[in-house]
């Protein structure tokens, strides 16, 4: 594994240990690589009104947001459990907003990263904000 993704994954796993998932018992670390190097994290926070509980990358997505920067270049999460946990289908499309599709997307597990894929092969034909360019004025 290159140094880059070690470092994800080391971010990653810090932060996945501050996951709120008392209902699901399934936490989730997030770390997100933006253009100029800096790392941005998230755990999933879960609430008794389940539908309010949010995803370890959304919560990466929002630190990175707030603090100025745009462009994804890796992102990586990491879960426990047997299976490939990889990103749930609402996070893609929130990856999508600020990646590319040939961008990187690592699976980790307790044991390191699992699988890797491209946002593209999580979410091929993807809607995003290159759509609606021509509509803004
Ligand atoms: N979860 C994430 O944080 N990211 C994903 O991409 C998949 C699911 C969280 C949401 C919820 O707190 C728990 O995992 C079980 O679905």
């Amino acid at each position: 594994m290159s140094p880059d993704v070690e470092e994800l994954l080391a971010a990653a796993k810090a932060v996945q240990m501050n996951a709120h998932a008392p209902y699901s018992h399934f936490r989730v670390g997030a770390a997100i690589r933006t253009a100029s190097g800096r790392i941005f994290s998230g755990c999933n926070v879960e609430n008794a009104a389940y539908p309010q509980g949010s995803c370890a990358e959304a919560g990466a997505i929002s630190a990175m947001a707030a603090a100025g920067e745009r462009e994804i270049v890796a992102v990586l999460t990491v879960c426990d459990g047997e299976a490939i946990g990889t990103c749930c289908g609402g996070c893609r499309q929130r990856i999508r907003e600020f990646a590319k599709g040939d961008t990187p997307i690592y699976a980790a597990g307790p044991d390191g990263v699992r699988a890797t894929f491209t946002l593209d092969g999580l979410l091929p034909n993807s809607f995003g904000p290159d759509h609606l360019t021509e509509f803004q004025h």
